[in-house]
């Protein structure tokens, strides 16, 4: 989507990403049959923190918010999160855009890249495996939950 532009995160955005938040993880809480995952019952102000201490961007497509992802850099790697889409705009490349752009800003300082998700949410696996990440480890947290980590070179 050409009109589709990548902006660092203002803290002005902290709302508008939290509601975006919000909607992108209901898909998820219906595959974990969990509707108190983290990004789920995230406050207001905790975002807002984490929104401060990272590398954060976001999707915009006119004056909406669309899209958003948050990097933390720890010592070489970049560990990356909560990459989200609007639900009535996925499939559309923009994940990959937001992907490649916090990458992209990580770059230079990190020589690694890290992420993880869930062992189910296998559009997500193929997305970061088709941009070069390799599974790790995994790590059960819960009787049914495992998280699949990702790394890849910078
Ligand atoms: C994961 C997530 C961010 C992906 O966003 P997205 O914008 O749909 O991602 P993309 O469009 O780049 O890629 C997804 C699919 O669209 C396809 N696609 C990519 N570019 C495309 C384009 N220009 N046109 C059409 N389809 C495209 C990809 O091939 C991919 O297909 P696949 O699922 O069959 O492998 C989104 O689904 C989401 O918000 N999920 C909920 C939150 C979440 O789980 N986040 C990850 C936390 S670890």
């Amino acid at each position: 989507m050409d009109e589709i532009e990548i902006h660092p995160v203002q803290p002005a955005d902290t709302g508008e990403i939290l509601t975006l938040q919000l909607a992108a993880y209901v898909a998820e809480a219906q595959l974990y049959d969990d509707p108190h995952l983290p990004a789920l019952v995230q406050s207001f102000d905790e975002l807002a923190a984490e929104l401060r201490d990272s590398l954060a961007l976001k999707a915009v497509l006119g004056h909406r918010i669309v899209g958003a992802v948050r990097g933390h850099l720890d010592g070489s790697v970049l560990r990356i999160a909560r990459l989200i889409v609007a639900p009535d705009l996925r499939g559309r490349g923009i994940g990959t855009r937001l992907l490649a752009a916090i990458e992209a800003a990580g770059d230079g300082q990190a020589e690694w890249f890290a992420l993880f998700t869930g062992h189910l949410s296998s559009a997500n696996i193929r997305l970061y495996e088709r941009h070069g990440y390799e599974e790790t480890h995994r790590e059960q947290i819960r009787p049914d939950l495992t998280l699949v980590h990702l790394t890849k070179e910078s």
